[in-house]
């Protein structure tokens, strides 16, 4: 994507170095952190840095290969073990993160060399899938549409493109007219900073709206569709993405809005048959009972929000049941429900 005349991925490998945009400064400021090692990605990944199940499983891909290159005698099995188990426990519930450490440990031990391009390969494949995404979504948009989308699944949530406003992209780019609602997603506001950022950018007309609006306006019959992302699809379609989904999903049913989740087909788990057996990651309180912005002179600051003394839970996710979900839109076209149960169609014609 284009920042100030420049194309941009959200993350990318030269030599041993991982370059990442620094999500926690956008959208005041746009800086890229250079990291070095993988501890230094591992850390980025689990401060958020880098956020979005593709970028997070790019940049996991490339923390991978970075261990190889850092490894005593490059493939040292303790060293590359714990590295695996470390980059892996930067965020518990992204599919994509598991999907690319493995795909990268695998070719690891056959070469260092071949880390490093398997891990090229993972984050070249999540650009074209965004694209193809993109393809087939537009086709769900119509002209005049109002669109609501929660969180961020754009090109910052991946290496580029992304899921849920890939498809958002293509319509306005053929002209269509658009608009689009984002949630401001509480606590981080991926939303209202990340989503909004994107879409200014790009002179999408749209609206940051706060969490709790979503079924005010789709009472209103203001919104014609939902599209979200995922962070893990089940076997049988229930998806784990960012907290609030479930609650859009259940009441754009009640009104019969389509509801659908757009991700590459790296997100689904087959080995998680249902939502429930997908880990939700709970995440410090401080991002509920703080804020970060900036102040008059444009300098980050962080404030307190809530009430002291009281303590927050912060989960992160939730699981949204396949029967509240229209459809999803992968890189191979859109996967609809079997309308004989809640279950999905796709398996393996699909997958
Ligand atoms: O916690 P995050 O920001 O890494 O959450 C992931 C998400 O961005 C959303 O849940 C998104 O809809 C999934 S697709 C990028």
């Amino acid at each position: 994507m284009r920042v100030k005349d420049k194309l941009y991925r959200t993350v990318w490998m030269e030599g041993s170095t991982v370059y990442i945009i620094d999500q926690n400064l956008l959208p005041f400021d746009f800086r890229i952190f250079p990291s070095v090692n993988y501890r230094q990605t591992c850390h980025a990944i689990s401060t958020m840095a880098v956020r979005g199940a593709g970028a997070i499983g790019a940049a996991a891909g490339f923390a991978m290969a970075q261990a190889f290159l850092e490894g005593k005698n490059n493939r040292d099995p303790a060293f590359i073990g714990q590295a695996k188990k470390r980059i892996e426990e930067t965020r518990p519930t992204a599919q994509n993160l598991f999907y690319a450490t493995k795909r990268v440990y695998d070719a690891g031990l056959l070469s260092v060399e071949k880390s490093v391009y398997e891990a090229q390969k993972i984050a070249d494949e999540n650009v074209e899938e965004g694209n193809q995404i993109g393809e087939y979504g537009k086709l769900l948009i119509h002209e005049g549409f109002v669109v609501l989308t929660h969180c961020n699944a754009g090109w910052l949530g991946f290496v580029d493109w992304g899921t849920a406003l890939a498809p958002i992209y293509k319509a306005h780019w053929e002209k269509k007219k658009i608009f689009v609602y984002v949630d401001e997603t509480r606590p981080r506001g991926q939303g209202a900073r990340l989503t909004a950022w994107e879409l200014h950018n790009e002179g999408i007309p749209h609206a940051i709206i706060p969490d709790n609006a979503g079924a005010y306006l789709m009472s209103l019959g203001k919104v014609d569709m939902v599209i979200v992302g995922a962070d893990r699809i089940a076997s049988n379609g229930d998806v784990a993405n960012k907290i609030g989904t479930l609650e859009k999903a259940i009441v754009a049913k009640e009104y019969g809005i389509p509801f659908y989740v757009a991700a590459p087909r790296s997100t689904f788990d087959r080995k998680a048959s249902t939502g429930s057996d997908i880990s939700i990651e709970v995440r410090d309180q401080d991002e509920v009972i703080f804020q970060t912005g900036v102040d008059e002179k444009n300098q980050m600051t962080k404030i307190r929000v809530c009430s002291p003394g009281s303590s927050a839970f912060n989960p992160a996710f939730d699981i949204t049941p396949a029967k509240y979900i229209s459809g999803i839109i992968t890189e191979k076209g859109i996967i609809k429900p079997d309308p004989e149960s809640i279950n999905y169609l796709f398996l393996d014609s699909y997958l």
